[in-house]
């Protein structure tokens, strides 16, 4: 279907675009003969930054660097990036309040187009790939839904940033490329034609801005930077630009999976598999030719089980090189890389990702796809003063996919194969098990253990990723109290709670004394480790001390008007290790 947007628009884009440029003069920036360019493709750009990391939360804070769980980059967070495997960086910047004047001018304060610069230089001087960006400025004045948003107006400061960002940068080299707009707010085909718009004005300001810009590699974007919305309305540039190009869109699906709602802490089965290449392979069907990169997307290990993230970081990985498309990690700087110590939060899930994007093969957990309770092949779980008081041999079911167990370590000592020893390796077509013999799994798991992690081993494979097993005690955690009071409006509820394992709940489950699930009713059609569940992050959350009920839940509770029960679920998801607290109206 065509848009109904003709040639009276484009002039009017034009003409606004010449306006702003000549704000300025229309010769832009000659670079210095000492000024290194190589030309690139775009589909080698993406293929030399594969794979690629995102310093989120950064200079991306609103309202600018340090604003929120960061502080101001530092060049050796980079070097972290490098030494991890990551072959380029998504810079995500934050304009909207570096602006020193507004309409005509927008000038950008010279002062944060420097920051900007000196941070793309410490990406490129790591021999590492760069994409620049304009970030949330994208919800904060270019949101195509909201009535009160003027396009003329966001068009002609695009085109000011642009202009000013490309005059800046005009003479970097040929690794650092340029996004029009991270994830600019749109849901109809009228706002899918002004995304289309702003790619091109985008073009336009970096072209006039001079220096190599001309050559340099563009991602264009299409509503949301969501998929298929870009499979819907995106429309190729003017040929006249000649930069190289590609599409950049974001993936965080499926959403309860990877935003921790419902309960759903697995991941893994034949039809999640199937949904996630359905949607890669969409993207790829409609743009057989053009470079993709999925230039968001994360699993984090803060909130996600860890044997189900496995699962998805292979599958998602090996997914997007089957279909010839670069991924960027989002990192917000508490997900996945610790700036400060250095360490990688979860080095099996790197690991796994470097050994698929080259397309080896990974032997990874298997069980609990479907939900079972208690399974993830990444622990073996202990339950403290078990009855009999008896640790048993314990079977953990693993996909080898081809490889050869090569070995077991705990803390660099090699663990002894055979029936008599530490464990036994149960190998067919149909099933992979590793079996941890008692009398090792005794050496470990003592009457005095505390609960809590006891010890890691490694499982060592013939190729990709080696993998751990967490020996983990577990008791049920206590909460201070049972019942309480519902706060006063807006206000969480704290709830202190001793942990004895996992130190964080795996779902909470909401009641209300009338028998009607708090929220998300139709997840009554859900199977039942994830019926009555509410989300993670906006309804509830947890820290060192505390099981936290968010606000949001609470006015649930407050409209419902009735008693509601919080049942806190922990890992392994198993009956009875929850605790419930009653918030009473
Ligand atoms: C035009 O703008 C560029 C970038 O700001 C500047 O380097 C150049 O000196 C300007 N040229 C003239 C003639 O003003
Ligand atoms: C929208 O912005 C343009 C350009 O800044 C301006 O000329 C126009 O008056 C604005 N329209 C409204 C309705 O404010
Ligand atoms: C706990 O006790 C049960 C018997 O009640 C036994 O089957 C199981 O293996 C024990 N669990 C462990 C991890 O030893
Ligand atoms: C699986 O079986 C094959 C052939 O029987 C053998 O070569 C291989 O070492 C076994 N793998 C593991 C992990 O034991
Ligand atoms: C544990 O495994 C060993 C070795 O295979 C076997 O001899 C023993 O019977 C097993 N014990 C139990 C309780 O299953
Ligand atoms: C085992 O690994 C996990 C994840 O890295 C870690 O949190 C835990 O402390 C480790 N356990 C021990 C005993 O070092």
């Amino acid at each position: 279907m065509r848009v109904s947007y003709g040639n009276a628009a484009l002039l009017l884009l034009l003409e606004s675009v010449s306006a702003a440029a000549q704000a300025t003069n229309r010769t832009g920036v000659t670079c210095p003969s000492s000024s290194k360019f190589e030309p690139i493709s775009a589909s080698t750009f993406f293929a030399n930054l594969n794979p690629g990391w995102n310093l989120g939360n950064t200079l991306d804070a609103v309202e600018t660097e340090g604003s929120w769980n960061n502080p101001p980059v530092s060049a050796h967070t980079f070097d972290d990036a490098k030494a991890a495997g990551f072959q380029g960086v998504r810079l995500p910047v934050t304009w909207a309040y570096h602006f020193t004047s507004e309409a005509p001018d927008w000038t950008v304060d010279p002062a944060w187009l420097q920051r900007v610069a000196d941070v793309v230089d410490m990406v490129t001087a790591r021999d590492l790939y760069a994409i620049v960006n304009v970030h949330h400025d994208s919800w904060i004045w270019a949101d195509l839904t909201l009535a009160a948003t003027n396009v003329t107006a966001v068009e002609e400061r695009l085109a000011r940033l642009w202009y000013q960002i490309g005059v800046k940068l005009a003479c970097k080299s040929e690794k650092v490329a340029f996004e029009t707009i991270n994830e600019i707010p749109g849901t109809t085909e009228e706002h899918g034609a002004i995304v289309n718009r702003l790619n091109h004005v985008f073009l336009q300001a970096i072209n006039e801005a001079g220096g190599h810009n001309s050559q340099r590699v563009v991602t264009l974007v299409g509503a949301g930077e969501d998929g298929q919305k870009t499979i819907q309305w995106f429309k190729e540039p003017d040929s006249k630009f000649k930069n190289p190009w590609a599409i950049q869109y974001h993936y965080y699906s499926p959403y309860d999976f990877v935003f921790q709602a419902w309960g759903k802490t697995t991941w893994g089965t034949a039809a999640d598999k199937t949904a996630l290449e359905s949607d890669i392979a969409a993207v790829r069907t409609k743009f057989p030719n053009t470079p993709l990169v999925i230039g968001e997307w994360a699993v984090s290990p803060v909130a996600t089980e860890t044997a189900a993230r496995w699962r998805y970081f292979d599958h998602f990985v090996r997914t997007a090189s089957k279909y010839n498309t670069a991924t960027v990690l989002w990192d917000n700087g508490a997900d996945f890389l610790n700036r400060a110590t250095h360490q990688w939060r979860d080095e099996v899930a790197l690991d796994i990702y470097r050994q698929a994007a080259m397309g080896v093969m990974n032997a990874l957990p298997a069980g609990g796809e479907e939900g079972e309770e208690g399974s993830s092949s990444a622990y073996i779980y202990h339950k403290r003063n078990n009855e009999t008081g008896v640790v048993g041999n314990v079977t953990l079911p693993f996909q080898f996919h081809g490889n050869q167990l090569a070995g077991i370590s705990k803390a660099g000592t090699e663990l002894r194969p055979g029936p008599a020893n530490d464990y036994t390796v149960t190998n067919n077509s149909e099933n992979d098990e590793i079996t941890f013999s008692a009398s090792f799994l005794r050496t470990i798991l003592t009457p005095d253990s505390p609960t809590g992690s006891l010890t890691n081993l490694t499982l060592h494979f013939s190729h990709g990723a080696p993998l751990t097993v967490n020996i983990l005690q577990y008791a049920t955690p206590t909460l201070s109290t049972t019942s309480g009071a519902l706060p006063p409006a807006g206000q969480d509820l704290r709830i202190p709670i001793e942990w004895a394992g996992q130190n964080r709940p795996a779902a909470v489950k909401a009641v209300r004394s009338d028998g009607a699930f708090l929220v998300d009713e139709w997840t009554q059609y859900l199977g039942p480790l994830q019926q009555g569940r509410m989300t993670y992050g906006g309804q509830w959350d947890w820290d060192a001390d505390h099981v936290i009920i968010k606000a949001a839940a609470l006015e649930a509770v407050r409209a419902a008007g009735v008693d509601t029960t919080f049942t806190v679920e922990f890992y392994p998801r198993e009956m009875g290790n929850w605790v419930e607290f009653r918030v009473v109206v």
